[in-house]
């Protein structure tokens, strides 16, 4: 087995001496394999670009271990660090072109850094990688001709014309549009996924985190996974979902809250899943997945007690079936599905109108082979769709039971109601999640 290109442990930075010591990382660890693209996100002064340096040997790293294309850069001797940084693509945040060279000399240099090249390899070398970032018709360009998306294409193709190992790059879409940006990073990434090349890339921007295999934040010089980065983020609503281990510490948490209480989490819920469907939903994390996933349990349990009902499940509509995915005993269940237009559930999600029942063994709609697979007797219902911003019903919410052996009723419905408009947002972001990640448990056709 080759030794993984990144390999850091128990790394740490300090900037300054004596009094003016400023520790910026703190024990990180770090693996990156060959081929693995990494995307470094964290606030500003958090310690991003330092790290980035570390790890390309453009400063001496003096505490823990670093072993970079495998060489050890703790007190690293400056012929250690150079020979590692000559393997290693950069591309940073201003194109740092040289003003005085066109794109093909710009280029041609890159090269030459890489020593592997005479002249006129190095000369064919540049003009093909710049030919594959599409500035083939601006080889004799300077910077100052080019706009900022085409200087940053220069830059890639200068960072890798020398074939490296490994491609550091901080904020590379910063200064560029969405549109220049987006093309910057496919270019990227096609062109490390043909080379093998392992990326560490450091960027803000949400909108290319999908590039990523993997998201690490950094947080006062300290390394979290994304999913505490969401957990950062969002303080309340990941709070929330991450103060308890489990689906019961999560029960048992949201079941002390008030009726109030309840409402503006979820309030506060909503509105953040709202804002961060964008970012996970593109980053694909599993482990995010299952807190929400956590969540969406807990909540739809208190809601059920809170109306006063005894249990509540929820369904999401894939196709012409519906899929049970938050319900007791789930976990024990194994999948449950039924087609649209069976059931109660079926019904609604045909329908697009909710559904009260009495008596659900007297109701012709009603479908006794979820209670047979469940084990569970089900009595009285209500069901509502829950609609995704298009309106269109994306799943069924169910009540089974209410306590007090009544029907639940028309108030029922209407509170219900209101507390599934915010469940609705936390479910779809769940949605966009598990189609991304294809967590979805065992396989149908
Ligand atoms: N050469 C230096 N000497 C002293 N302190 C430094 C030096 N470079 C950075 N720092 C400090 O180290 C901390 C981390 O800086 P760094 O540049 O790594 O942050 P960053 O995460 O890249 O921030 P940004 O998103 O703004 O680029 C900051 O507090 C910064 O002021
Ligand atoms: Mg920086």
């Amino acid at each position: 087995m080759t030794d993984a290109p990144i390999r850091i442990e128990g790394l740490g930075h300090a900037y300054g001496k004596g009094a003016l010591r400023k520790q910026v990382l703190s024990q990180i660890d770090l693996s990156i394999p060959a081929g693995e693209i990494v995307i470094v996100t964290g606030p500003s002064g958090s310690g991003k670009t330092t790290l980035l340096t570390l790890a390309g040997a453009l400063r001496s790293a003096q505490e823990g271990s670093l072993r970079v294309l495998g060489e050890e850069l703790r007190d690293a001797r400056r012929a250690t660090l150079e020979r590692v940084r000559r393997r290693i693509g950069f591309i940073f945040q201003q194109h740092n072109l040289l003003a005085a060279l066109t794109a093909l000399q710009n280029v041609e240099l890159g090269a030459r850094v890489s020593g592997k090249h005479g002249a006129a390899e190095r000369r064919r070398a540049a003009q093909k990688m710049l030919g594959q970032v599409g500035m083939g018709e601006h080889l004799n360009h300077r910077p100052d001709a080019l706009s900022g998306g085409q200087r940053q294409r220069v830059a890639i193709a200068r960072a890798l014309v020398g074939r490296p190992a490994m491609l550091l790059a901080d904020e590379p879409t910063a200064s560029l549009d969405s549109h220049s940006g987006r093309e910057v990073v496919d270019l990227m990434q096609r062109l490390a996924r043909e080379e093998g090349t392992t990326i560490l890339l450091v960027t803000h921007d949400n909108r290319i985190l999908d590039i990523a295999d993997r998201i690490v934040h950094l947080e006062d010089g300290r390394l979290q996974t994304h999913t505490e980065s969401v957990i950062a983020q969002n303080r309340r609503m990941m709070d929330t979902l991450a103060q308890v281990a489990n689906r019961r510490d999560m029960d048992a948490m949201v079941n002390d809250l008030d009726e109030t209480g309840f409402h503006d989490l979820l309030e506060g819920i909503s509105e953040e899943s709202r804002q961060f469907i964008d970012a996970t939903a593109r980053a694909g994390d599993r482990a995010y997945t299952s807190l929400l996933k956590r969540g969406l349990f807990a909540f739809t349990r208190k809601l059920a007690g809170m109306l006063n009902a005894d249990r509540a499940s929820l369904f999401l509509v894939e196709g012409d079936q519906l899929r049970l995915v938050v319900a007791e005993n789930l976990d024990e269940l194994g999948e449950v599905v039924v087609s649209v237009g069976r059931g109660i559930a079926g019904a609604v999600a045909a329908t697009g109108q909710p559904i009260r029942v009495a008596d659900a063994y007297q109701d012709e709609r009603f479908n006794p082979a979820v209670d047979r697979q469940t084990g569970y007797r089900t009595r009285s219902i209500l069901a509502l769709p829950i609609r995704d911003h298009d309106g269109h019903v994306f799943a069924v919410a169910q009540l089974l039971n209410r306590r007090d052996d009544q029907p639940f009723d028309a108030r029922d419905e209407e509170r219900f109601a209101g507390f599934m408009a915010s469940i609705g947002v936390i479910f779809e972001s769940f949605r966009l999640l598990t189609d991304k990640t294809g967590t979805r448990e065992g396989t149908r056709s």
